[in-house]
């Protein structure tokens, strides 16, 4: 089906209501949206969909490999001694139990004894509490004193009979080889970091890097998280940006104070406002970190997590060492002293980065006309595609658009589109958020030249058509 039938087909009363009232656009809206135009659709949508699973659609999958490629820009490309690798998802289960992940990643769950629904205890409160309340730091007998006391209801039946707050592990387990006993028992990653210490000893002996040294990777993680929820935010399977910087111990903070205004800045550069982004400097520390503090984006649940500082200092490495039995010890050349390095971690969130992308690209706009059309702002180095071929009239100017679209997909990711009035062609690609739509008419045939729309301003201006490839390259520089 073509888009522009979508189009004309979504005008569903749903969709009038939140279109018109954009500003306050919910998560719902934006998962109404997503899957309408082919950004995310929702896992296993055939058979009823699972839970908290989505399946990035053609302009969705484009959009975060393009996100990706931004990161690897900033993080790899233009950092020295900066490298990337890409380990495995299965690991040796003794790595779960060197990090801590296999005794400490819990969440308090807490279950309704009449209707069965689980929930993660300290979320339950905030909620029942409007966030007036923060679990943060109650031992699991004070959550469940504090459910039972303040006579708090079950969301779904309404009653409030409720189990105790009991562990609940966020490591997704599966087997390896033909026997499902325990000692066959290994674990899907649920965070990339384990991948770059364990090769930690591997990057410096063969790239002979000094410090302070990075290793990055992009990939996936999963969590058996209790509450997911808010379309992408929290899912149970998802993508991780990560990246260590190895660093002499004792200048472990500054390396932390660096990467957290290097990561805000990330976010500005690829098109988030500075005044909906913030700090959030974390009081209560989980086990590995001496200081951490989260990069927060304004969504319209309110400010969430897209990103983390973290000073590990060398616990990993130090536990790695002794759980392998193998020495971590770095050497400086110069003065030959021998340590363990301190770790600083800044670790982005790829569907969490997409989400807020979403959001903030998104723009409903009154034009001259009086008619409305809704364009996706992307930053154009993120935009699924750079450009949109349309032959004025299908039948005369076709084959030379074509061709021109042709020898620009050498280049750029680009869209095509021949059917329908300029103007809903225009209206499509602006929703697809590509940043411009080259016209193909007589004057191309005649003379070479092409007209370029602007996105954004809905200008034109005209190139000749050897000229194009170049004036886009210089257009979507990130
Ligand atoms: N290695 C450290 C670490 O994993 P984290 O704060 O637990 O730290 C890092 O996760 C980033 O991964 C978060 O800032 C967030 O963007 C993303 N993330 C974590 N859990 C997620 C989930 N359940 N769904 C989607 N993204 C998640």
């Amino acid at each position: 089906m073509l888009i522009g039938e979508l189009i004309s087909r979504v005008e569903t009363q749903q969709r009038k209501e939140w279109v018109t009232n954009m500003k306050n656009m919910t998560i719902e809206a934006m998962a109404t949206f997503c899957r309408q135009y082919g950004y995310i659709y929702q896992g296993s949508e055939i058979y009823g969909g699972l839970a908290n699973t989505w399946d990035y659609g053609p302009l969705g999958a484009r959009l975060k490999s393009n996100f990706k490629d931004a990161w690897r820009k900033r993080f790899i490309q233009e950092r020295p001694n900066s490298f990337e690798i890409d380990a495995s998802i299965l690991m040796h289960p003794r790595v779960w139990e060197a990090s801590g992940h296999v005794s400490s990643f819990h969440d308090p769950k807490i279950d309704c004894k009449h209707c069965k629904t689980r929930f993660r205890a300290d979320n339950f409160i905030s909620e029942a509490t409007d966030g007036k309340v923060s679990a943060e730091g109650m031992s699991y007998k004070e959550m469940q004193d504090f459910i039972r006391d303040n006579h708090i209801k079950c969301p779904v039946c309404g009653k409030t009979d409720f189990t105790d707050v009991r562990q609940f592990s966020q490591m997704f387990e599966t087997y390896r080889g033909t026997l499902n006993d325990n000692k066959s028992v290994i674990y899907l990653r649920p965070e990339n970091a384990q991948g770059e210490y364990v090769n930690y000893l591997n990057v410096l002996r063969s790239t002979r890097a000094k410090l302070p040294f990075s290793i990055g990777q992009v990939g996936k993680a999963f969590r058996n998280e209790i509450t997911p929820g808010n379309f992408t935010f929290r899912t149970i399977e998802f993508e991780q940006m990560e990246f260590q910087t190895f660093c002499k111990p004792g200048t472990d903070l500054q390396w932390y104070e660096y990467f957290k205004k290097y990561a805000k800045k990330f976010y500005m550069d690829i098109g988030l406002p500075k005044e909906k982004l913030r700090f959030h400097d974390h009081e209560k520390l989980v086990f590995y970190a001496k200081a951490a503090c989260d990069v927060e984006y304004e969504f319209p649940f309110g400010f969430g997590e897209l990103n983390g500082t973290h000073d590990r200092t060398d616990y990993d490495l130090l536990k790695h060492q002794e759980y392998s039995g193998q020495k971590m010890e770095y050497i400086d050349p110069v003065t030959n002293e021998r340590f363990v390095p301190y770790i600083v971690e800044s670790t982005v969130g790829v569907d969490r980065g997409v989400l807020a992308l979403l959001f903030e690209a998104y723009h409903k706009e009154e034009l001259p006309d009086s008619t409305t059309r809704e364009v996706m702002k992307f930053h154009p180095f993120i935009a699924p595609y750079k450009v949109t071929v349309l032959p004025l009239i299908k039948k005369r100017h076709s084959v030379k658009a074509t061709e021109i679209y042709q020898k620009l997909a050498t280049a750029f990711m680009v869209d095509y589109d021949e059917s329908g009035s300029i103007g809903k062609r225009y209206r499509r690609s602006d929703i697809k958020g590509t940043p411009f739509a080259i016209t193909v008419d007589d004057e191309t045939i005649c003379n070479g030249t092409v007209t370029i729309r602007d996105r954004d301003s809905m200008e034109q201006i005209t190139l000749k058509v050897e000229e194009v490839t170049e004036y886009i390259s210089q257009r979507i520089k990130f």
